[in-house]
């Protein structure tokens, strides 16, 4: 785990580049810092391997306060990857990824064992790639190769500093794409630093939203696109971007939570009535077991009544029993998905417990996508 604490920093007595920092990361998250720029960002990174050190306060890292760690070994104990890599232009592809281990004093055999698997991990076979130079890749195949350094002294943690802004746009969906993939298969702990708001999103376990040296809200991506804690955060997330990722809503955020309950035996006639006193199109048809909690047995939409013309028929007799029960962390492009393919109107949502929590609709669905949509205007 790292720990910022009471962390500040100032270059001029006066003003604070970074102030008062206090977050703690989780061993194996990915977290990305993302602020305008001249935020703060770099700073709060390198002050991590005490490229930079601060003015005030104390960083741990696995409870150790990082000032009582040699510099050097420091360094070497945390891999780093910046936006222009920083290759030694004169030196292979091979030593660029061996320096750092084999300056610790690793065995050669081993370190060259770990190159060749560590350019397979990232995508530029040993063959075909060691012997040549950093200026013979182009900035994609650089860029990985600056990753294969960071991860050469097996560190647990990885600092990366707008590893991929330099980089076309479809490359860099490769590299995030990657690293992705790299973070789950080996749990290292990496802190991503980017101005870009998308990125961000597709990275971050957790995202620090930053602004003038502070940080001012510290989440996962869908409570920061769900509820921003200001309308900083807002406006610079994007309010309309939950609509840009429609599977972050789910099916909780979109449906009805009042739920009118009737009992199986009441008639047609009587479920009108209590469907006009609510003002509702949907009513839940719930078995009272003794002892047990309320059981959903069928739903009853409004629909149900066409054609009837005995309003002494009961619920029982025409409810709907083979709905489809969606659980409350289903993503909503999920349940649409689900609705039309199976023609459905009324969906109920359950808790993990399975409690009935909720009913989907149309109008409900509608309700909460008119809010997230972008306003016609903005087009
Ligand atoms: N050596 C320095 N002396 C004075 N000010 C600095 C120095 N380094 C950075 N700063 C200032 O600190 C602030 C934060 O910089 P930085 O962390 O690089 O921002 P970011 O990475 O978010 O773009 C900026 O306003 C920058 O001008
Ligand atoms: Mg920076």
């Amino acid at each position: 785990m790292i720990e910022f604490k009471n962390v500040y920093k100032s270059y001029d007595e006066k003003t604070y580049v970074i102030e008062n920092l206090n977050f703690k990361i989780e061993s194996g998250q990915l977290i990305v810092l993302v602020g305008e720029s001249g935020c703060g960002k770099s700073t709060t990174m390198q002050m991590v391997n005490r490229l930079i050190e601060p003015t005030q306060g104390t960083i741990f890292i696995g409870g150790k306060d990082i000032k009582t760690i040699d510099k050097n070994e420091l360094r070497r104990s945390i891999g780093y990857v910046i936006q222009d890599v920083g290759l030694f232009p004169h030196q292979t592809i091979e030593e660029n990824i061996s320096t750092v281990p084999l300056l610790c004093k690793k065995d050669k055999t081993e370190v060259h064992k770990k190159v060749l698997s560590l350019m397979g991990t990232v995508g530029l076979p040993y063959d075909k790639y060691a012997k040549r130079y950093p200026k013979e890749l182009s900035g994609g195949q650089q860029q990985r190769i600056g990753v294969a350094r960071a991860l050469a002294n097996d560190p647990d943690i990885i600092l990366m500093d707008e590893p991929f802004s330099a980089l076309d746009p479809i490359t860099r969906e490769q590299l995030q794409d990657e690293l992705l993939r790299l973070h789950d298969e080996l749990g290292k702990t990496i802190i991503f630093v980017t101005h870009d708001v998308d990125e961000a999103i597709k990275l971050g376990d957790k995202i620090a939203v930053m602004q003038k040296g502070k940080i001012v809200q510290f989440e996962t991506p869908e409570e920061l696109l769900k509820n921003p804690v200001n309308e900083f955060v807002e406006q610079f997330i994007g309010k309309n971007r939950l609509w840009k990722t429609p599977e972050m809503v789910k099916a909780e955020d979109v449906m009805n939570c009042t739920i009118i309950e009737v009992n199986p035996n009441r008639s047609v006639a009587q479920a009108i009535e209590t469907m006009k006193k609510h003002n509702t199109t949907v009513l839940a048809v719930i078995l009272k077991e003794d002892g047990v909690s309320n059981k959903l047995i069928g739903i009853v939409g409004a629909n149900r009544f066409h054609g009837i013309t005995d309003n002494t028929i009961k619920m029982k007799d025409i409810m709907k029993t083979d709905f489809i029960k969606i659980p409350k962390d289903m993503a909503l492009t999920e349940v649409i998905r689900i609705r039309e393919e199976n023609n459905i109107m009324y969906s109920p949502v359950f808790d993990e417990h399975d409690n009935l929590i909720g009913i989907i609709t149309n109008t409900s669905i509608l309700g909460v996508l008119s809010q997230i949509m972008p306003k016609s205007e903005e087009y």
